[in-house]
């Protein structure tokens, strides 16, 4: 019997906290829309990301940045009307909430109201510590992120793994300290040394998710396409692919046209 099935109760913040205390590994993957959202689920995701990748995957840009509060929260509705078990969290986008925490507080109550997201995810540690408590003390979840965080991607310069020297690795262990006590419930780790990472799972209460952050992180995160081979371009180490969609549907987008070309479809039995 699955998983789901045995255990149909919805998955919150708390349980996410319970699966780290048990050593139980939290899964979580992005989606953007209703029916990649719906088969997640239905396979039984510990946590769905609407993640601002979407700015990638979907809409075509070469970074996170222009994504719109707007698009997040159009993703994130889609997402929670297929979703009946997993626990959604919405990525605050670019902008939204970097200025001041009278902004960061209505950009997240617009995307719990509107979507019907159940926790927000920002990146970025001690600069928005202070936004992440206000929004917090109003009720919403946070999930903080930190190591490379794409939305500073023009500070970095580079998507190389993050805080390799030991002064970096000192300011992200503070960061996520800060993070914990200003009530995050959980901190995405993107592309830190994995003995870093390791560290900060085992000083922190709350769940570490992984991404490219090695094999201690107390769950791991991927973006749904690169994980489905939709996308191929790109392949990072961090990367593991479990199907070669990109393939399989330039085959079938192959075969339907050559049976619109020759007219073997529609047969007689798949006309009126
Ligand atoms: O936007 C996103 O998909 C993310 C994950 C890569 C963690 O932030």
């Amino acid at each position: 019997m699955s998983v789901a099935k045995k255990n149909p109760r919805k998955v919150t913040t708390h349980t996410l906290q319970e699966m780290k205390m048990r050593k139980e590994k939290i899964a979580m993957l992005t989606a953007y829309d209703f029916s990649f959202a719906g088969i997640i689920d239905s396979a039984s995701i510990d946590v769905i990301l609407v993640g601002d990748s979407a700015s990638n995957v979907i809409h075509g840009h070469e970074t996170t940045l222009p994504i719109t509060l707007n698009q997040m929260i159009d993703h994130a509705s889609a997402v929670v009307r297929a979703v009946k078990r997993c626990l959604v969290v919405v990525d605050l986008p670019f902008g939204y909430y970097q200025g001041d925490g009278k902004t960061a507080l209505k950009s997240a109550i617009r995307i719990m109201k509107e979507s019907g997201g159940h926790a927000i995810k920002m990146e970025g540690g001690r600069f928005i510590v202070d936004y992440i408590a206000r929004i917090v003390n109003a009720g919403i979840p946070v999930m903080g992120h930190l190591g490379l965080t794409p939305q500073s991607i023009y500070k970095f310069g580079t998507y190389s793994v993050r805080a390799q020297e030991e002064a970096e690795a000192e300011i992200l262990i503070q960061d996520a300290l800060s993070l914990e006590k200003a009530g995050c419930f959980a901190i995405v780790l993107e592309k830190i040394p994995a003995e870093l990472a390791e560290r900060v799972s085992k000083e922190l209460h709350i769940p570490t998710i992984g991404i490219g952050a090695g094999p201690d992180c107390d769950g791991q995160v991927l973006v749904t396409h690169d994980m489905l081979g939709i996308n191929k371009e790109f392949s990072p180490r961090f990367l593991r692919r479990y199907a070669s969609l990109h393939d399989i549907m330039t085959e079938a987008i192959e075969n339907y046209i050559k049976d619109v070309k020759s007219g073997n479809f529609p047969s007689t039995e798949e006309s009126y």
